[in-house]
């Protein structure tokens, strides 16, 4: 039967047709309403056009440099390089697109590029096995699943204060963030907090808890949508000891962190963790496919896949063709533009330009903290008075959100972190040109210039957009369709 439903042409979009209100409409209608509401009234949703793969176009025709898409694209939009490598792939490829039960060559070389690479900082890495998936929290709910196979008898997973490793249920229950925790609960059982960067701490829940009781410890080398939150020296070392002492499985969530953007490989390895599991995902995908990894150590990947149980685990795209030759190709492109060592010199560069603006507009800036090309800002709330505690932190969100409409208004686009209300997060590409970047900090400067105190941010807002703001803050959702109810 054919359908007489009217779709909308795939070359309409491929050719440019949509309009941005058009995109916005059926978005707002059929997409997160309320989370494209909101920042489309702060102006900073698009539609963006790519200009470079570094730069874009705002709806308005502003050009703009790219600082956000979480961490996820470390040589920006559609790098040449990458494109006409897909192009080739495309026009060459005759391995099976999903082997899924069969062997791949692309997934080969991923598997044995990826071990080399870990195995370069961690040699007991050597023999070590991957399994893929398509996205961040995906590899850590195998990271998980591989812990609770290699120790069944215990029953509780620790994670960090200010953690994020996604939004699955497994992740989820080691995110210990209340806004998308509390209305799922009860979550998954046996997950247990305790502060980031607390090695004392860490010790007295083990204790309490009985470490034989502890499948895992997972933990991110630099937190990421925490707020750039990096943990004192020999912290990860320590966490990494205490897991071997006690048997329990280390897992090194380098979802954010690995492949360069914080100036290493391996985040965690540089600082002295030798972890069981990594998980990757973000950059290995080239910001182009969704690509996931979970690296383990044999010993336990034999765990829960070994024999009969190799399928006790498993997913139709993990693997498939097309993402493990765009991974490939961006570890390639990763180690030959030296990308970690750049992020790492170009990131202490762009620290020490954001110090100094702190140091310049101390009434606005609370702190800046980074390494590599994960760079964040704090600002005071704009708010100056002293505020009880949900009212201050709601004061510190808003003064985040409208810093990002600023930023933008000064041509950067910026992202917030999901776990820290009070954050502004700058993550450029890994490759981004050296000029560029530093018309993106410039930019950075001229924002802090419009915005000398964090009250000028809300004296910049129009107060007929800070009414309209307050207003879908406090309204409920509405109800669009009958299955709402
Ligand atoms: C450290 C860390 N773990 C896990 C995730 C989840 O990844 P994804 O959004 O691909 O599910 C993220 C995403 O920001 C992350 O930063």
């Amino acid at each position: 039967m054919t359908t007489t439903t009217k779709l909308i042409p795939v070359q309409d979009v491929l050719d440019d047709r949509l309009r941005p209100q058009q995109v916005r409409d059926l978005e707002l209608r059929h997409g997160n309403e309320e989370l494209l509401y909101g920042l489309d009234l702060l102006g900073v949703a698009g539609p963006f056009r790519r200009l470079s793969p570094w730069e874009l176009e705002d709806v308005g025709g502003q050009r703009m440099i790219m600082a956000a898409s979480y961490a996820a694209t470390p040589f920006g939009e559609m790098h040449p390089e990458l494109t006409e490598f897909v192009t080739e792939f495309m026009a060459k490829n005759r391995a099976m697109t999903l082997p899924q039960q069969s062997l791949s060559p692309w997934r080969a070389a991923l598997e044995a590029n990826l071990v080399a690479l870990l195995a370069s900082q961690l040699p007991s890495h050597a023999d070590s096995q991957v399994f893929f998936c398509s996205s961040g929290t995906e590899a850590v709910e195998g990271a998980l699943k591989f812990a609770k196979a290699w120790r069944p008898n215990a029953s509780y997973f620790i994670s960090f204060k200010g953690a994020y490793h996604g939004k699955t249920y497994g992740s989820l229950s080691l995110t210990p963030n209340p806004e998308y925790q509390d209305i799922f609960r009860p979550l998954v059982p046996g997950a247990l907090t305790s502060p980031y960067g607390d090695l004392e701490a860490l010790r007295t829940l083990l204790r309490r808890v009985g470490p034989k009781n502890v499948a895992a410890i997972i933990v991110e080398p630099i937190q990421g949508e925490g707020g750039v939150i990096l943990p004192p020296t020999g912290f990860l070392r320590g966490v990494s000891d205490l897991c071997r002492e006690h048997g329990i499985v280390s897992i090194a969530d380098e979802i954010q962190t690995g492949l360069g953007r914080t100036g290493h490989w391996f985040e965690s390895a540089a600082q002295g963790m030798d972890p069981d599991i990594v998980t990757l995902a973000k950059p290995l995908g080239g910001g182009l496919t969704a690509v996931g990894a979970t690296i383990v150590r044999h010993g336990i990947y034999k765990k829960m896949l070994g024999g009969l149980s190799s399928k006790r685990h498993s997913n139709t795209f993990g693997g498939g063709a097309l993402s493990m030759a765009v991974a490939l190709k961006s570890l390639e492109m990763i180690v030959e533009g030296d990308l970690p060592e750049r992020s790492l010199k170009m990131g202490a560069e762009g620290l020490e330009r954001l110090r100094r603006l702190q140091a310049r507009h101390p009434g606005l800036i609370q702190d800046v903290r980074g390494q590599g090309l994960l760079l964040a800002m704090q600002f005071h709330p704009m708010v100056g008075l002293p505020l009880p505690e949900p009212a201050k932190e709601l004061a510190y969100e808003a003064t985040a959100i409208l810093a990002m409409r600023e930023l933008h208004l000064s041509g950067v686009v910026a992202n917030l972190s999901l776990s820290s209300k009070r954050t502004v997060r700058l993550s450029p590409a890994l490759n981004i040109p050296e000029p560029l970047f530093g018309e993106l900090m410039d930019r950075v400067d001229d924002f802090a210039e419009r915005n000398p105190k964090a009250s000028s941010i809300m004296s910049n807002t129009p107060p007929d957009l800070l009414a309209r703001l307050a207003a879908f803050a406090v309204k409920k959702p509405k109800k669009r369709t009958p299955s709402d109810g």
